[in-house]
């Protein structure tokens, strides 16, 4: 294979993302409130190694660094997003000047370096207060929500064009309401069902706020999103792999396109209707001017009658032998093609951005250096892919690379590295990775790649 960044047009918008609590520590720092996932790190057992994010990149301190780095290494877009209770300790009602002050000067410290800046409003960690109220399984988040949209849009929307509303609704309402390996740390189908509902009329509510202050801001919002297959071609296997689907990539999409849930796929969903009031379909319902699409990997998925209410499991990549990352996510890059191909099956999707790929592998710092050649495959074969969707005719207008520096990742800790510049967490040293130093070879010289 053989292309350049200018295959992809001019309008291509390339960059990396981030997330608030995986990278900005300073976690109690000039009047900030404590979040859901201040609280959850400090249970016993939650977190690998009963790791937190107390401190973590200590971006709140290292942000001009940080993005004099990324202007260093030619990046032009940086997905970030916004801790709530830093802004609104309380969730709702006074704000805290002094976090209002910390996004700005990163917003305009981007912008001086000629960085955009796209904001994610939601990225998982919930003030405390609100959890305190039930967190996302009370109706009332809808108004909460509201009023924490509404003070980013009026305090940084004079500079930010490009806003995502949720960060991957399905992860944070099944991790954290579902499973409990996430913060808040609920489980049980009662909670889930109820912060699954409210997320998805958060996400559309969100985007009507927004494009009521400017209805030419840039609204998204984004989707973890894996190709699913089953693991045979018995009928068993197929019905098993379509309930996932249903469930892990359709769940919070197929509403928001005006499809409603899908219901007829997976019959447990049919009692989310106890949380739907008079009005609430049509509520779920906005368009979107863009969907993020964040994909890692592809799932296999077999039938087991073991597990309740979906009969199916995914067969894992080391079980199979398939080559993997540290996440134990196979590397398969034609899973981002698949994905693409898919998303523009629907009719109602104007344009789809990749708002996070990216792979954790083993790094080893040796003399300074990372010679990460795995994730810089990984990072090519990945592009190539949205190349080949693109050039299908799939309307794809951006690529992110999660992530820019290794983080805090949430339940594993800081075992898995994502970053394209490695951190010393001891130190809080920076040094670019040999992916880094590729992806930002790729984006400043178009330098013809080959893999
Ligand atoms: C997500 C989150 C990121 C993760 C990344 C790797 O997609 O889960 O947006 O915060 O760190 O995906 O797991």
């Amino acid at each position: 294979m053989l292309f350049t960044k200018d295959n992809f047009g001019t309008g291509f918008k390339w960059g990396v993302s981030t997330a608030a609590y995986q990278i900005e520590g300073a976690h109690n720092a000039d009047g900030k409130g404590p979040s859901i996932w201040d609280v959850f790190v400090k249970q016993r057992r939650k977190i690998a190694n009963g790791e937190h994010g107390d401190i973590a990149c200590n971006f709140y301190n290292h942000y001009a660094d940080d993005i004099a780095l990324m202007y260093k290494m030619g990046i032009p877009n940086y997905r970030f997003s916004i801790a709530w209770s830093r802004i609104l300790p309380q969730g709702i009602g006074p704000l805290n000047y002094k976090g209002i002050d910390f996004y700005n000067r990163v917003i305009d410290f981007c912008l001086e370096l000629g960085i955009e800046p796209w904001i994610t409003l939601y990225h998982w960690d919930l003030p405390q207060e609100l959890q305190k109220k039930g967190g996302w399984t009370n109706r009332d988040i809808i108004h909460w929500f509201g009023y924490y949209v509404d003070c980013c849009i009026k305090h940084f929307g004079d500079r930010v064009q490009n806003w995502m509303v949720l960060n991957e609704p399905m992860v944070f309402t099944g991790a954290g309401y579902f499973l409990g390996v996430h913060a808040p740390g609920k489980k049980g189908l009662a909670s889930f069902l109820a912060a699954a509902h409210h997320a998805a009329l958060c996400q559309a509510e969100g985007g009507r706020i927004i494009k009521s202050h400017r209805s030419n801001y840039k609204v998204g919002t984004t989707f973890s999103y894996s190709h699913i297959e089953p693991f045979t071609s018995s009928s068993r296997d197929i019905a098993a792999a379509n309930k996932v689907d249903a469930l892990l990539n359709r769940l919070f999409l197929e509403p928001l396109l005006g499809m409603g849930y899908p219901v007829k796929d997976v019959k447990v969903l049919e009692r989310i209707e106890r949380f739907v009031y008079p009005g609430d379909m049509g509520k779920l319902q906005f368009d979107m001017d863009f969907i993020g699409l964040q994909n890692y990997t592809r799932e296999l998925v077999r039938y087991t009658p073991f597990i309740p209410f979906v009969n199916a499991k995914i067969v894992s990549a080391n079980k199979r032998n398939a080559e993997h990352t540290l996440m134990n996510w196979e590397v398969y890059p034609s899973s981002i093609y698949e994905a693409l191909k898919r998303l523009h099956s629907y009719k109602h999707i104007k344009e789809i951005i990749i708002t996070e790929n990216g792979a954790a592998f083993a790094d080893e710092c040796l003399n300074n250096e990372i010679n990460d050649e795995k994730r810089k495959y990984y990072l090519q074969d990945h592009i190539y892919k949205v190349l080949q969707a693109k050039e299908e005719g799939v309307n794809v207008n951006g690529y992110f690379v999660w992530t820019l520096m290794d983080n805090f990742e949430w339940a594993e800790g800081y075992r898995p590295r994502f970053g394209l510049v490695y951190v010393d967490f001891a130190t809080q040293q920076r040094i670019i990775k040999s992916s880094g130093a590729w992806y930002s070879n790729f984006l400043k010289r178009s330098s013809i790649m080959f893999t």
